[in-house]
């Protein structure tokens, strides 16, 4: 037998404990827009993804897009502001939010799976009432003896309710539900909402042993830049205060301790650069980025 081979069952064997000890398990992933550059490593994320089904855990996938919708709002000359890290979200930004993130990247996803012999299904927050959404409400401490200023974001929205019915009827037919990150409002409007969010709330609400979210770092970094490989909850709330987590990584680290604290047994922050990234969190000992416990 050639050492290729041998090689190849070793590892599939190597696997065999994580396998045991998660199948029949939810992992919720997060796969951010940042991650979704390259071809390639699309493509090993869909295997990724259809391979954890097979061995018999239930993936389920929220997407982000912020970049692309930032290039789409660009070609269409639309400006759009940026507050505490959320998009200032008019009627007319909303409508390129959720065509890029239902009609492009949703589908893109969706269809890069099928075509590798998953069975995928695109969904969103209207889709069976799964993401129940109020708007935001977003406050800005200008000085310190001034009262913070509360500041009006427009269509942001953040989770009130999850409503996994329909999860669970795509996950009789053993389909892989994947998700756009659009809520649905109290009056049935489309909401936009930070996809790390609606992520946390899907891992709450499934009651998944694992929330992981794939971004464009290697990790939560710490104020030298090196990664944390794992990050205590006290140590965030240490690095949040200082300012060394910021932007994009601020309700990545909040929504990993939320999903905690609602009984999930570990929250992962990875990079998604990093080929077969998901693959190496779950079945082998050196993940590829941050854990936090509970
Ligand atoms: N301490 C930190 N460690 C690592 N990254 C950090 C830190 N503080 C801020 N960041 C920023 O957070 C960014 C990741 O969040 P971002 O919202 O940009 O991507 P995403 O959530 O993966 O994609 P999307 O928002 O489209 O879903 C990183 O690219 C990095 O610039
Ligand atoms: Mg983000």
């Amino acid at each position: 037998m050639s050492d290729q081979a041998s090689f190849r069952a070793q590892t599939l064997i190597e696997a065999l404990p994580y396998i045991q000890r998660f199948s029949g398990q939810t992992v919720v992933i997060k796969y951010g827009g940042a991650a979704m550059k390259d071809e390639a490593l699309k493509t090993s994320f869909a295997l990724n993804v259809i391979l954890l089904r097979e061995v018999g855990i239930y993936p389920v996938v929220v997407h982000g897009g912020g970049p692309q919708i930032g290039r789409l709002l660009e070609r269409l000359n639309i400006s759009c502001e940026f507050v505490e890290g959320m998009r200032v979200t008019s009627p007319e930004v909303m409508d390129v939010v959720q065509m890029v993130l239902v009609g492009q990247v949703n589908t893109s996803i969706v269809g890069l799976i099928n075509q590798h012999g998953g069975k995928a299904v695109g969904i969103n927050g209207h889709s069976g009432l799964l993401t129940q959404a109020e708007k935001m409400q977003v406050t800005r401490q200008a000085s310190e003896d001034q009262p913070p200023e509360i500041i009006d974001v427009g269509l942001v929205g953040k989770v009130v309710k999850v409503n996994p019915q329909v999860l669970h009827a795509l996950e009789h037919g053993r389909f892989i539900p994947i998700i756009a990150p659009v809520g649905v409002g109290p009056d049935g409007e489309s909401l936009n909402i930070n996809a790390d969010l609606v992520a946390s709330a899907m891992a709450a609400g499934l009651r998944a042993s694992k929330l992981v979210l794939l971004t464009d770092t290697p990790g939560v970094l710490d104020d030298k830049g090196e990664l944390i490989t794992e990050l205590t909850r006290a140590k965030a709330r240490e690095l949040m205060q200082k300012g060394v987590i910021k932007g994009g990584m601020i309700p990545k680290v909040n929504c990993c301790l939320e999903a905690l604290e609602a009984g999930v047994e570990s929250a992962h922050i990875i990079d998604g650069r990093v080929p077969n990234a998901l693959l190496l969190e779950i079945f082998t000992d050196k993940g590829v980025g941050t854990i936090l416990e509970g």
